[in-house]
């Protein structure tokens, strides 16, 4: 397969696999993205943790599982993670998008997993292959950050072995879970302010203004629904969460968050990133959760009063055409 990126360099290389280790909340975007992950022969992918998130623990846990049992990939191990944020409650799941299940209500169409979840929790089990691995891994969290910010912060001696996370989640302009945040970041702000802010890794921040951008229409899903086996049973899980959408876009389209930002994690460049200062609210109050970028020329940031802040790489921009070729091919085969 060649892919090209937006500035039209190829992006198919000889170089070794990628290592990559998905933490997710299946969401029927997480199982478009872990399917992308899955089926790439140019992904190593290490690992497969859980979060509460789109629908609570145990469904995340069992999604997650069957989408592997789907992509004939039940090599990769599934951990447990964290089933509540680190500070507060969570305070509503995203069954609203998402259906009962997590999948629309069609989890069942997939095929039951054969292999039990790993002995190990979600946390220890990433400590232990980043301390094993003998290249950096990248880690994609496509859910909420609790399992992220508890790693970093019970294991800081292994942060120079992460490559970089890239992290779906933030809004630069307002959020889709309330006026300001996005949900993955309003789920557990302490815990995306402890990734994003506190700690020093390199990260990637790819918000729902790019997600958006990135829709797949019906010619789109009928193309993945007609490709065979894997995309007809992926296109099967759509159907609340693309009415959903219908709502929310006023149009026939569908938003794969979770994939947009794997795509960058598998394919460094397919997404244009900048670094900006950005912080997270914590205040309780309308804001809470929202994503805040320094937006502002570096000049005009350095002749005004502040913090020497952190910079986080924000993907802002992207060919949504190759895009969204790219995800079908990835997708499909
Ligand atoms: C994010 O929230 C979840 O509902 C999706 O799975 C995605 O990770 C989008 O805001
Ligand atoms: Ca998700």
């Amino acid at each position: 397969m060649d892919v090209i990126s937006p500035d039209g360099i190829s992006l198919r290389s000889n170089e070794p696999m990628r290592p990559l280790i998905i933490d997710t909340d299946p969401g029927v975007d997480d199982a478009f993205a872990i399917a992308l992950a899955a089926l790439n022969p140019d992904v190593e992918l290490l690992a497969v943790t859980t979060v509460y998130g789109n629908v609570p623990l145990p469904a995340t846990t069992r999604n997650a599982r069957r989408v592997l049992a789907l992509c004939e990939r039940e090599d990769v191990p599934v951990a447990v993670g964290a089933e509540r944020p680190l500070v507060y409650p969570h305070p509503e799941r995203a069954r609203y998008a998402h259906g009962a299940d997590g999948l629309s209500g069609r989890s069942g169409v997939l095929p039951e997993p054969t292999r039990s979840v790993h002995q190990h929790g979600a946390v220890q089990l990433m400590a232990e292959l980043l301390r094993a691995a003998d290249q950096p891994i990248t880690i994609a969290p496509v859910g909420p950050l609790t399992n992220i910010a508890l790693l970093l912060g019970a294991y800081p001696e292994l942060t120079p072995k992460i490559d970089r996370i890239v992290i779906m989640g933030g809004g630069m302009h307002g959020g889709n879970t309330t006026a300001a945040a996005e949900f993955n970041i309003w789920s557990d702000p302490e815990a995306a302010r402890r990734v994003l802010v506190e700690e020093r890794v390199p990260c990637v921040l790819v918000p729902v203004d790019l997600t958006l951008r990135c829709a797949v229409d019906a010619a789109w899903l009928d193309k993945l629904r007609d490709s065979g086996p894997i995309g007809a049973a992926l296109h099967a899980l759509t159907p609340d969460y693309r009415e959903y959408y219908r709502k929310a876009l006023g149009h026939d389209g569908m938003v794969l968050h979770d994939a947009v930002a794997v795509a960058e994690a598998i394919t460094p460049g397919i997404l244009r990133h900048t670094p900006y200062p950005l912080d997270v609210e914590c205040a309780f109050g309308p804001a809470r959760g929202a994503t805040v970028a320094d937006q502002r020329r570096k000049e005009v940031r350095e002749a005004t009063p502040g913090e020497d802040q952190r910079e986080v790489n924000i993907a802002l921009d992207t060919d949504p055409d190759a895009l969204r070729a790219f995800l079908l091919a990835g997708l499909t085969g």
